[in-house]
């Protein structure tokens, strides 16, 4: 069976991994520091969050060189050693390729500047003109995801359209040039031996060429999201992967209205896999996560593709906060992790988690970076407080995440008791529960199958000896029958004695 299909895949947020020349910001070198780290934890793979050249207004998802490496990250050759250094410790390494935008210090986004209205070099981004007598209103109602409007006055008057930061000029995928650059960009990462594609906003290529208002009436299509043109620029990149050796593999940050949608991307010419945010964004309730596990298998099934599992990333509260924080956070949070690593599937852990770090909720203003939080007027404020730099041991001011005194956002005093070095020789911390889970993981297979449980309770086995049970609710239940006649193999929290299972507590089984 192809690796994507069961794989454990770690996200590495580079500017926040490990810190190899003290100046406070995470680097490649870092994280080849820290592979035999990973190796331990028991992971398959690496998803790199974006290391090219980049201005970083949105950390990197504003690239200027596609074929580089930023100078805070380190220089190209550090890419290939860490490629070379995971392989050799068998472990697979995704990168990120942001397709839908480049930054406005991209070549290309700069010769379209300095070129007059109607130039071809304009025809790679979306350049339009404006509305009104004078042209001084925007082409039409689109907003930036990440607040405000999504089109920005170039000085000549026209108008270019960013869905994200004004530094995120919008690619044109009807242009041949865009369309062959990127061809280009796949080819030459996959010579130097990446494994495989995180594909950023893959749902956003395509626009609708009429750029009409985004409309408030139900059902109506959507002017950029989603559209059925997207698909082509997939199918041509799955040609390319698949002419290459290895098992390469695709996977999309795609947010669509349904799972039924996600399964077009992930039919068997186009990409392989895809995140689940159904399962991320549902709220701790049995109903709601058993409803997220069917919802995706269900529709997964039909195109062959396998599900996808993730409770964190660079862009969302971290889910010990979002599950209630503090000890009752971190308590489901242990639980939760598994239910997800017991289903079927590829899963994704987010750098952190196996440390159970929660969002940092009061960092200052005056060190927040993200664009959301400028864009929002700090209304919003951000993603920065999932992307604290790591607590890794005492060795340093910086929790051992470089040798310098400080990382480019302050990590809470708290998390000194939080450090890998402190975890490792605890055999109840959270990092030994990952520990433990993935090493039993990789037994695990066969089909879910449902157990009937009372309200609050979700129990499946996987094939014939495996049972996983969860009790999501906050006191005891009464174990299913097949697991008292079990034996259990892991739990997410103390055991209690008898039959019982605590509340917002998992536990494997052995039956
Ligand atoms: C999704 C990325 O995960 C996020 O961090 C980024 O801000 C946007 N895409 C824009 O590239």
């Amino acid at each position: 069976m192809s690796w994507w299909r069961h794989a454990v895949i770690y996200q590495v947020y580079v500017w926040s991994f490990a810190d190899s020349d003290g100046d406070g910001i995470g680097d490649l070198r870092g994280v080849r520091s820290r592979l035999p780290y990973l190796r331990e934890l028991g992971v398959d793979a690496i998803w790199l969050n974006p290391f090219y050249p980049s201005p970083q207004a949105d950390n990197g998802y504003d690239v200027a060189d596609y074929r580089d490496v930023d100078p805070r990250f380190g220089v190209l050759a550090d890419a290939d050693d860490l490629i070379h250094d995971a392989h050799a410790l068998g472990l697979r390494i995704i990168i990120d390729l942001v397709p839908n935008h480049t930054s406005s210090e991209h070549p290309w986004f700069r010769a379209a500047l300095a070129a007059p209205p109607g130039a071809a070099v304009r025809g790679r981004y979306l350049f339009r003109d404006g509305r009104g007598r004078y042209g001084d209103r925007p082409p039409n109602n689109w907003t930036s995801r990440f607040g405000g409007r999504a089109w920005t006055r170039a000085p000549d008057g026209q108008w270019y359209l960013h869905l994200f930061a004004p530094q995120q000029p919008d690619l044109d995928w009807t242009d041949d040039e865009v369309r062959a650059e990127f061809r280009d960009i796949l080819r030459y990462w996959l010579d130097r031996g990446v494994d495989g594609f995180r594909i950023d906003v893959a749902h956003g290529l395509a626009k609708d060429p009429q750029m009409p208002d985004v409309s408030a009436e139900p059902g109506s299509a959507h002017p950029h999201w989603d559209l059925d043109e997207v698909h082509d620029v997939y199918r041509d990149w799955r040609r390319i992967l698949d002419g290459y050796p290895g098992d390469r593999v695709f996977v999309g940050e795609i947010w669509v209205q349904s799972t039924e949608r996600l399964a077009l991307y992930l039919r068997p010419d186009e990409l392989h896999t895809a995140f689940n945010f159904e399962f991320l964004t549902a709220p701790w309730e049995a109903a709601a996560l058993r409803k997220a596990v069917d919802d995706s298998r269900r529709a997964l099934g039909p195109v062959g593709a396998p599900a996808t599992w993730v409770l964190s990333n660079h862009d969302v509260v971290r889910h010990v906060t979002r599950y209630g924080g503090g000890e009752t956070g971190l308590r489901r949070a242990r639980a939760a992790i598994l239910l997800m690593l017991a289903l079927p599937g590829s899963a994704y852990l987010y750098q952190g988690e196996e440390l159970g770090l929660p969002e940092v909720e009061d960092l200052p203003d005056e060190v927040r970076r993200d664009p959301v939080f400028q864009r929002t007027g700090g209304a919003d404020p951000g993603r920065d407080g999932c992307r604290v730099p790591l607590p890794w041991s005492a060795a340093s001011a910086s929790l051992g995440f470089g040798p310098g005194p400080e990382s480019w956002l302050p990590q809470p005093p708290a998390w000194a008791a939080l450090t890998a070095e402190r975890q490792n020789g605890d055999p109840t911390s959270t990092l030994n529960l990952y520990r433990a889970a993935l090493a039993l993981r990789r037994d695990l297979n066969g089909e879910l199958t449902w157990l009937s449980t009372p309200g609050g309770v979700l129990a499946f086995r996987r094939g014939s000896g495996f049972l996983c049970v969860i009790n999501v609710g906050d006191s005891a239940v009464r174990l299913p029958a097949e697991a008292r006649s079990g034996a259990l193999l892991l739990t997410s929290s103390a055991r209690v004695p008898g039959d019982f299972l605590p509340g917002a507590t998992a536990a494997w089984y052995r039956c």
